[in-house]
């Protein structure tokens, strides 16, 4: 399998970036964790490039946030000087080139000076820029102001549709997988392009995934690769108690009527509307019916991943509030007692 996957199903956002490229001053990519956004900047880049521009790529990271042009030092070299001759000769640095493209990778991530170079090499026109960002994660008002002052337009990056993502993962396997395979990956990564490679990898690892006469078939119930137990668990660290026990809740539980997580959580909201980290919504759906809202992960594998980091968390946890009314439970799944199994003493959840 080669070890870069190819790009697949992002012909309609490569015309548009193409065209944002073209003819405006560059783009904002903004996605949710794990679906693309610096895939597609960098390929940007590369065909940038292969055409004859000068091309400078830059990656924001909390590490190096704390430092005055933090993101930028590794590819610019800028003298000491005030911050306005930092400011000035770092955007000069930037510029310096023919048709020079300038990716900038988590720019959410900024340092503010770093903000601040980019946003006046937007300004005076001195570059093309492709730039990434999570959506909704906080940021620069120096990065906000690219899109909210119409300096950049701004592309949400959806995960993959349904068929792009079966139509990837053969690409990668070099040959289709069978239609429960197929099924299956779709329901426990609903096109989220990391999810999806951390999924075939360990999958593969395991042997599970295997090659019967050209045709992969998938065999067994999938366990979670430790790159994405990592980044589970990398991202429920930086959760408030209050924001943990709303996704515990749902990832042992979901689906769950929004009324009973709420019930079950004790709070008139799951998050306070600003409060609300990027991931929730995007790793969330909430569909209506006859019984009301309900509340479920996106992916199995992000769900399955929550629960199987979630040993300490869960086991330590209080126990829950009252249990929720037969009427509050109404089932939403097969599993009509899911709600009585959803605290688990050991860390997987059993399945109903
Ligand atoms: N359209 C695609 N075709 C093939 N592989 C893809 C595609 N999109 C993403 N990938 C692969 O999926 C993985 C995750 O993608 P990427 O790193 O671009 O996500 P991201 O949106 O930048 O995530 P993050 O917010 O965590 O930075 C990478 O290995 C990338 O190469
Ligand atoms: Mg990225």
């Amino acid at each position: 399998m080669p070890a870069a996957w190819p790009l697949v199903g992002r012909s309609k956002e490569w015309e548009f970036v193409a065209d944002a490229m073209g003819r405006q001053r560059g783009i904002v990519l903004a996605g949710a964790a794990g679906v693309g956004k610096t895939r597609l900047a960098r390929e940007v880049l590369q065909a940038a490039a292969r055409r004859g521009s000068t091309t400078r790529w830059a990656f924001a990271s909390a590490s190096a946030r704390g430092l005055p042009l933090g993101a930028l030092s590794p590819i610019i070299s800028v003298t000491d000087g005030n911050p306005a001759q930092l400011l000035r000769h770092a955007t000069d640095a930037l510029a310096a080139g023919t048709d020079v493209v300038v990716g900038v990778d988590d720019a959410h991530l900024l340092d503010e000076l770093s903000a601040l170079v980019l946003y006046q090499l937007v300004g005076a026109g001195a570059a093309k820029v492709i730039v990434t960002v999570r959506t909704g994660e906080p940021a620069p008002a120096a990065v906000t102001a690219l899109w909210e002052g119409s300096l950049l337009p701004r592309l949400e990056i959806q995960p993959l549709p349904e068929a792009a993502t079966a139509e990837l993962v053969a690409a990668a396997l070099g040959g289709p997988v069978d239609s429960n395979g197929t099924a299956k990956l779709w329901s426990m990564t609903h096109g989220n392009a990391l999810f999806l490679r951390q999924l075939v990898l360990g999958e593969l690892d395991a042997g599970r995934l295997v090659d019967v006469g050209g045709v992969w078939r998938w065999s067994g119930a999938a366990g979670v690769s430790p790159v994405l137990a990592e980044l589970v668990r990398a991202r429920m660290g930086g959760l408030t108690d209050q924001a943990r026990e709303v996704v515990d809740v749902l990832a042992l539980g979901e689906p769950l009527g929004t009324e009973l997580l709420v019930d079950l959580t004790g709070k008139k909201q799951p998050y306070g509307r600003r409060k609300r980290p990027a991931w929730w919504a995007s790793s969330r759906t909430v569909t209506g019916g006859r019984r009301g809202l309900r509340t479920r992960f996106m992916g199995k594998y992000a769900e399955t991943a929550l629960v199987s980091c979630a040993p300490a968390g869960c086991a330590a946890r209080s126990p829950p509030r009252a249990p929720p009314t037969p009427a509050a439970a109404a089932p939403t799944t097969p599993c009509a007692a899911r709600s009585s199994c959803w605290i688990p003493t050991s860390p997987r959840t059993p399945r109903c």
